[in-house]
């Protein structure tokens, strides 16, 4: 389905069950082919991180670490896709470190998109086709996190550090722009048994109707950008409401020790939709990348 407003051509891919991921663009940018693209610039946090090893400029092995049971939807997406993979995501990564008082030795998605992506790519001879490469961030869990407990500023400051951030990478060169929302982690086992879990569905639906919007009105401003919206908060919710679709048994509570199930009177780990109380395990993963590749490819 196709929206027309303003100048701005939105494609709304409708899943059934799902809201919707959107795409926002200028109707007189060129179209947009998946199978083109042959590189991926990730920034983000624990959701995204493969913990890069910058010095040599390669990956761990994802079966000794890992925010999840295996590999991570980068991973997924990006050996399907055959997309070189330069995953500068970080363990508890808020936007900004300053705006939420996150520890300053948490690498930010502010310091991984004005820091180590010059320093690592841009001042230096690596080389990639900019009309053939993706960027994707994937921010706000940790932001929400810290913010449920000591509002220390607003989802609105949040938005425009966010939006700044966009428009570097924008002046840098990025035309396609992967923006991925937050998924119901008020329904993780760290806060769905607490008080605090209204608050933060409140909280995470604010902070994507905001994202929305700020990836709508970026589009607008800019004429040779592409921001593919991707639902996560709907996209995670389907599975979490539809288990049997998935194979997942348990979805709300996970094994003290996933690599020992039967010690611990667990199930294998395939039947579990959390590895732990706010990560996601690689099956969660896997399906997710399979939905951001079909919108891509379908866009
Ligand atoms: C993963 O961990 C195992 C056990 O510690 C080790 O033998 C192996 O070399 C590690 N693999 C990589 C790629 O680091
Ligand atoms: C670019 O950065 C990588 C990672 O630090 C390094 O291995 C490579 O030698 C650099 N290339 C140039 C041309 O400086
Ligand atoms: C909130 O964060 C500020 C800045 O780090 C700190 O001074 C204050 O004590 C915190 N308040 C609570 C209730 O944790
Ligand atoms: C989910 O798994 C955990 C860990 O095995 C267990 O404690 C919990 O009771 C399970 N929940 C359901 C609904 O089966």
């Amino acid at each position: 389905m196709y929206i027309l407003f303003l100048n701005v051509v939105i494609l709304v891919l409708m899943i059934p069950g799902l809201m919707a991921s959107v795409i926002f663009n200028h109707r007189s940018s060129s179209s947009f082919h998946l199978k083109k693209m042959d590189t991926l610039f990730s920034f983000g946090d624990s959701y995204t991180t493969e913990y890069l090893d910058l010095p040599t400029m390669t990956y761990p092995d994802f079966n000794n670490v890992s925010s999840t049971n295996g590999a991570n939807w980068i991973h997924y997406f990006t050996e399907a896709e055959h997309l070189k993979n330069w995953d500068l995501a970080y363990n508890s990564a808020p936007i900004e470190n300053s705006l939420v008082h996150q520890n300053s030795n948490i690498i930010s998605v502010s310091r991984q998109i004005t820091e180590l992506f010059p320093r690592y790519f841009l001042q230096n001879d690596t080389k990639y086709c900019k009309d053939k490469t993706l960027y994707s961030i994937w921010v706000g869990i940790n932001d929400i996190g810290l913010l449920v407990n000591n509002q220390t500023t607003s989802l609105t400051s949040l938005m425009h550090r966010y939006r700044q951030l966009i428009s570097y990478l924008y002046h840098h060169d990025a035309k396609n722009i992967v923006l991925i929302n937050i998924p119901p982690i008020d329904k993780s086992p760290k806060w769905a048994p607490h008080d605090t879990a209204s608050r933060i569905h409140d909280l995470v639906k604010e902070y994507n109707r905001k994202l929305y919007k700020m990836a709508k009105s970026i589009a607008k401003q800019h004429r040779h950008i592409r921001v593919f919206f991707i639902d996560a908060w709907s996209i995670f919710n389907h599975m979490l409401n539809h288990p049997d679709m998935y194979g997942f048994k348990n979805v709300t509570g996970y094994c003290p020790d996933w690599r020992h199930p039967e010690e611990h009177g667990c199930l294998p780990i395939e039947n579990y939709f959390w590895v732990n109380d706010l990560h996601a395990t690689t099956k969660v993963h896997f399906h997710f990348a399979s939905e951001v590749r079909r919108f891509l490819s379908e866009a």
